[in-house]
C-alpha cells in the first residue's frame, strides 16, 4: 500500500507573514528553477508534483505549453481555483505519480520538480521517469531543501550543546534540521547528486540562500530596516552560491541519459 497523504495541502509549509530572509529564499528558489527550464513560446514543460500550481502558471505566462502532474486531487483542486482567477494562458492538469509519468519518451523540452522530491517514496525512479519524458537535449531541474545547510548544522550544534553541556531542552520543539514526518528522504548535496547522476548528466548544481532557519536569524532580519535586511540576505545568498553544500536550497540541472534503464 502507498503511504502518501493525498489530502494534504500546503498550509503547514508556506509561511504566512514573509520575513526578508524567507522572501529571498522562496523568490530565488522559484526564479532559478523556472529560469533553468528555458521556458518560452513553443517549448513544452512538465511540472512534476505541481502542488497548488503557481509554478506551472508562471511557466505558462512565459509562453510555454505547461502540464502540471500531481497525484493529490485536493492540491489540483486548489490549483484549478488559483488559476481560474488569473488571466492569460493556463496549464493543463494531469493526475499522476512522479515515478510513473503518463507520457511518452521525450515529450517535453524541460521538466521541473521543486520542493517535492523528499515527499516521494521512490525518488530515484521519479528522476528516471523525468529523464525519460524529457527529450535528450532538454533539461530536468530538481530543487530540494538541503538538510545539511549551514543553518541546519548550526541549529543542531546549538541543540547538542544545550542538551549535552547545559542539560537544557532543544530551542524549538520542531527541529529544522530533522526531516518532517511527511518526508521520505533527508536531502543534502551528495545524495541528490548521486541519485540524479543515475539518470541525468549533471550540468550545474546551484546553492540558493544561506542561513535560513538559523537560530535568531529570521527575527533579526524582521527587526532590521528593510534595506539593511535585504542587503544582508543578498550577501548571504552570494555565499550560498559559492558553497552550495551549505546553502538552504539546492537546484540541480541535468540532461537525460538515454539507456535501456531510462527508456521503456
Ligand atoms: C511541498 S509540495 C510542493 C509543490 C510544488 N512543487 C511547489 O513548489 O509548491 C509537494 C507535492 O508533492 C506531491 N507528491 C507527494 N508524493 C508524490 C509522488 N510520489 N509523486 C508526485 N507527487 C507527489 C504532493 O501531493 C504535493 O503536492
Amino acid at each position: 500500500m502507498r503511504v502518501v497523504d493525498l489530502d494534504r495541502d500546503m498550509s503547514d509549509v508556506i509561511p504566512t507573514g514573509l520575513t526578508p530572509d524567507s522572501e529571498f529564499l522562496f523568490d530565488q528558489m522559484t526564479q532559478i528553477t523556472l529560469d533553468s527550464t528555458g521556458a518560452r513560446p513553443g517549448t513544452r514543460v512538465l511540472d512534476v508534483a505541481s502542488g497548488v500550481g503557481q509554478d506551472s502558471l508562471a511557466l505558462a505566462a512565459r509562453g510555454a505549453s505547461v502540464i502540471g502532474a500531481e497525484p493529490s486531487q485536493r492540491m489540483t483542486g486548489m490549483a484549478q481555483l488559483f488559476v481560474a482567477e488569473r488571466e492569460g494562458p493556463h496549464p493543463l492538469w494531469v493526475r499522476g505519480w512522479a515515478d510513473d509519468l503518463p507520457f511518452k519518451e521525450g515529450s517535453f523540452d524541460a521538466c521541473i520538480c521543486k520542493g517535492a522530491m523528499d515527499h516521494f517514496d521512490s525518488p530515484e525512479r521519479a528522476i528516471a521517469e523525468m529523464a525519460r519524458v524529457t527529450r535528450e537535449d532538454g533539461v530536468v531541474v530538481l530543487a530540494i531543501a538541503n538538510f545539511e545547510s549551514l543553518a541546519c548544522r548550526a541549529g543542531r550544534a546549538l541543540d547538542d550543546f544545550r542538551q549535552d553541556v547545559l542539560r537544557l531542552k532543544p530551542l524549538r520543539e520542531r527541529r529544522g534540521y530533522d526531516a518532517p514526518s511527511d518526508h521520505f528522504t533527508r536531502y543534502e548535496i551528495d545524495l541528490i547528486r548521486e541519485q540524479a547522476s543515475a539518470s541525468l548528466r549533471i550540468q550545474s548544481i546551484e546553492g540558493v540562500s544561506l542561513g535560513w532557519g538559523m537560530p535568531g536569524w529570521s527575527k533579526t532580519m524582521a527587526r532590521l530596516p528593510k534595506n539593511v535586511a535585504d542587503g544582508a540576505v543578498r550577501t548571504m545568498g552570494r555565499l550560498g552560491r559559492l558553497w552550495p553544500q551549505l546553502s538552504d536550497v539546492i537546484v540541480l540541472v541535468g540532461k537525460p541519459r538515454r539507456s535501456a534503464s531510462t527508456s521503456r
